[in-house]
């Protein structure tokens, strides 16, 4: 466990980070509008054919990143292995430089998704995250534990102005569940039907970022991308997408669980309690408001 910082410090730091963030937000933002969804022919680590956008996304990252002395390595989803920054650095990023890329084309909101780490790239060493919203405006999501709840700021052409605190109430009425349906498991689909039953709307526009984002603004709900036939261990990526994302929630008042069921018992474990073995592990995921979860856990 890392513990070597006052808060002092560590506000400086995230406001560094945050900084560079919120400035190379603009520049995706701008980088987004002169690009229409182009793919290249390379793939990367998890198999995805890459888009044009991702890979300048990721360079914009890696510039915007690699002259803040705090940061001690940057690892994205975009890069097989960590880029080392500076040897005395204290922070590890991990970040998907453009999430929900593939919607480009359709002109829906992309996203780009970080997690902070003082220390090594473990769940518990998250002191901070942030996800970005390419939307009609660009939105930006920060969540650390200098603080509870998630500030949600947007940009008005000059600065970015603080909207709101985003806190989730006790239940919400969206359901937004990925994955192919026709695999998914009995447990799982049982579940979401009973939601839709009592009275619950689908939103699932396929980027991970408005769509948690969604729910976020709204005050509750679930999203979930479970464990498939086809994908056990589910599509989103621990480091770069599952645990920032299970950080915001639990910031946010909400929960964000890992689900297994074995032998016909389900066991709910906190995302920020696995351990990944491999940068680019996935897991199936969970996200939401308590009462969805607690639903989804038994
Ligand atoms: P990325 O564009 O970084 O590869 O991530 C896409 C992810 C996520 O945003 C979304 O929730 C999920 O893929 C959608 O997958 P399905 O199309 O299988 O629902
Ligand atoms: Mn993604
Ligand atoms: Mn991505």
């Amino acid at each position: 466990m890392f513990k070597p910082h006052t808060s002092t410090t560590l506000q400086q730091d995230l406001e560094s980070i945050f900084t560079s963030i919120k400035q190379a937000s603009l520049d995706i933002y701008a980088m987004l509008q002169k690009n229409l969804g182009e793919y290249t022919e390379s793939t990367n680590v998890t198999g995805d054919t890459q888009l044009q956008a991702d890979v300048q996304a990721d360079i914009i990252l890696q510039e915007a990143f690699k002259n803040i002395v705090c940061i001690k390595q940057i690892c994205s989803e975009e890069q097989e292995n960590a880029i080392p920054l500076h040897k005395n650095g204290l922070y590890s990023i991990a970040y998907d430089p453009l999430d929900g890329s593939s919607l480009m084309g359709a002109n829906l909101s992309v996203g780009s998704i970080f997690g902070i780490y003082a220390g090594d790239f473990l769940p518990q060493n998250l002191v901070a995250s942030a996800y970005v919203v390419y939307g009609m405006v660009v939105g930006i999501g920060f969540a650390s534990l200098l603080k509870e709840g998630v500030d949600y700021f947007t940009y008005n052409g000059k600065e970015f102005d603080l909207q709101k605190c985003l806190r989730l109430s006790n239940k919400g009425k969206l359901n937004a569940t990925g994955g192919t349906q026709k695999n998914w498991s009995k447990a799982h689909k049982m579940k979401i039907e009973s939601l839709f039953n009592a009275g619950y709307r689908l939103r699932y526009s396929g980027g991970m970022v408005p769509d948690l984002h969604h729910i976020l603004v709204k005050g509750g709900g679930l999203f979930s991308y479970p464990a498939t036939s086809d994908a056990p261990n589910g599509k989103l990526r621990m480091l770069f997408e599952v645990f920032p994302f299970a950080f915001i929630f639990e910031r946010a008042g909400g929960k964000a669980v890992f689900i297994s069921e074995l032998e016909s018992k389900t066991t709910a474990t906190p995302l920020l309690e696995l351990q990944p073995k491999h940068l680019h592990d996935t897991t199936p995921c969970y996200f939401g408001s308590t009462w969805e979860i607690d639903f989804v856990s038994h």
